[in-house]
């Protein structure tokens, strides 16, 4: 169920136009900013994109030159679990890692306590509006949530075409509280989960 889902939407997700999808990624970068939970939030949880996902790297540029401290993700295959890294200078210090998705290189891996965050982006293969979400089929986010102490605003970033009406569920999903898509804000806390 949950597998032909992935491939069906990231099918969809890789006819988008080069040009579109900078586009979309400027829009749904532009309404991250003007979000109270964003311009508030000083450690940014980061992930960096890869292949056709929504890109951070202009949001992760705009986090370091404001003065916010920026954390990205790197999977531990043998757990499946995220351990987080501070990125100071993504250019210096990005290679590709597990999956072929950029992470720091060990050199660079400076370890950040998860109650320090403020603001988490999540990346996905689908959402729908209650904020329920499909990865790309090993768990890492859902494992990485359950884990947090505490109240994290976690913020789903997709194009419109990801957003489906019902993500099939399993008791350890764990969902976002907001989604930014090209065309909008979606508020999923008042979406009654
Ligand atoms: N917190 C967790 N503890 C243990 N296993 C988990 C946890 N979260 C997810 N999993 C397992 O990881 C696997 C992939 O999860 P799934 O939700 O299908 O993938 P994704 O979230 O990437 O779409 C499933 O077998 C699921 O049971
Ligand atoms: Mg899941």
């Amino acid at each position: 169920m949950k597998q032909k889902l992935r491939e069906e939407i990231l099918s969809l997700r890789r006819q988008i136009p080069p040009t579109l999808q900078k586009e979309y990624s400027q829009l749904i970068q532009k309404r991250l900013l003007e979000l109270e939970a964003f311009t508030r939030s000083v450690n940014v949880m980061a992930y960096v994109a890869f292949r056709n996902e929504v890109e951070t790297m202009p949001i992760i540029q705009h986090c370091l030159s404001e003065g916010k401290r920026v954390v990205v993700p790197v999977s531990v295959p043998k757990t499946r679990e995220l351990l987080l890294s501070e990125l100071k200078d993504p250019e210096r210090e990005l290679r590709p890692g597990t999956f072929g998705v950029p992470e720091p290189a060990p050199g660079y891996i400076r370890p950040f306590p998860a109650e320090d965050l403020d603001l988490i982006l999540v990346p996905g293969v689908a959402f729908d509006e209650r904020g329920f979400r499909l990865g790309y089929g090993a768990g890492y986010y859902d494992r990485f949530f359950e884990r947090l102490t505490r109240r994290v605003p976690r913020i789903g970033l997709a194009f419109e075409i990801q957003i489906i009406d019902r993500v099939p569920t399993d008791p350890t999903d764990q969902p976002v509280d907001f989604i930014i898509t090209e065309k909008r804000l979606i508020d999923c806390r008042r979406m009654g989960r």
